[in-house]
């Protein structure tokens, strides 16, 4: 199909991480629930704090999922220098802040994010009260341009097909006109692998327009699309299905 046009636009958060305050509960009097969001490749800062003293005579212990060991501090010795009992997934991409040990501060990155390493941190220092010290719901997003293909011509119109692959959250996608107005289309193939989602929607368009697939993540605030020009001549897709 000659003169189509592709082109694709990202609307991003006017900053990449953002953090929040949502809950607190009571038996985590010191720490509330910090929800944060990266993209994927990126690096997050896990926030932790005793307060203001020196922590390097301390232990202190970051868990994903209350289960999976991802740091510990002890006194000087830590997995990057010991891995023994660190979780594979985490090995080599978790780093504290040497210097900021002084002040008290067990802050970890993970460099770099993956899509998996969503979910919920813990940071503990087992022998102060209270023991918890941080909790955070840690979100890396994946946000793949969407890509159309203009599979056929049939006599109903020109048949049109998106594909998402490796999204995570799962995104909405929606084909629209660039008026805006959404074209209905055919139910969504969703399938997933790897923690990611591929999204596959098609339509049948009746007249010539430019047409958008958009793919919305509404967890992480984030919405791209990829634009096309599809041209219909009725004379011309008649002419070749009979
Ligand atoms: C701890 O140190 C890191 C790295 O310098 C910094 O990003 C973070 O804000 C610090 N956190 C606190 C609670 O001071």
């Amino acid at each position: 199909m000659d003169g189509h046009v592709t082109r694709t636009t990202m609307k991003l958060l006017p900053v990449l991480v953002f953090v929040c305050v949502v809950s607190s509960t009571a038996d985590e009097s010191a720490s509330a629930v910090i929800n944060m969001v990266v993209r994927e490749g990126d690096d997050a800062v896990l926030s932790c704090s005793l307060g203001s003293r020196s922590i390097k005579q301390e232990l202190f212990d970051w868990k994903k999922d209350g289960q999976k060991e991802v740091f510990m501090y002890d006194r000087g010795s830590h997995y990057n220098n010991n891995p023994s009992s660190q979780d594979p997934d985490f090995r080599g991409r978790v780093f504290h802040f040497e210097q900021q040990l002084d002040v008290g501060n067990a802050s970890v990155v993970i460099r770099p994010t993956k899509v998996t390493d969503s979910g919920s941190y813990t940071c503990d220092f087992p022998f102060h009260q209270p023991r918890r010290r941080s909790h955070i719901v840690l979100v890396v997003g994946a946000s793949p341009e969407p890509v159309i293909k203009i599979l056929a011509e049939t006599d109903k119109g020109v048949q049109v097909h998106c594909a998402v692959k490796g999204a995570f959250p799962k995104p909405v996608v929606q084909w629209k006109t660039r008026a805006g107005n959404i074209v209905p289309a055919e139910e969504p193939q969703v399938s997933e692998r790897g923690g990611s989602y591929d999204v596959i929607l098609q339509t049948t368009v009746t007249k010539t327009d430019y047409y958008q697939c958009v793919a919305t993540q509404q967890e992480i605030n984030h919405k791209i699309y990829t634009e096309t020009l599809v041209r219909v001549v009725p004379g011309e897709f008649l002419f070749i299905i009979r």
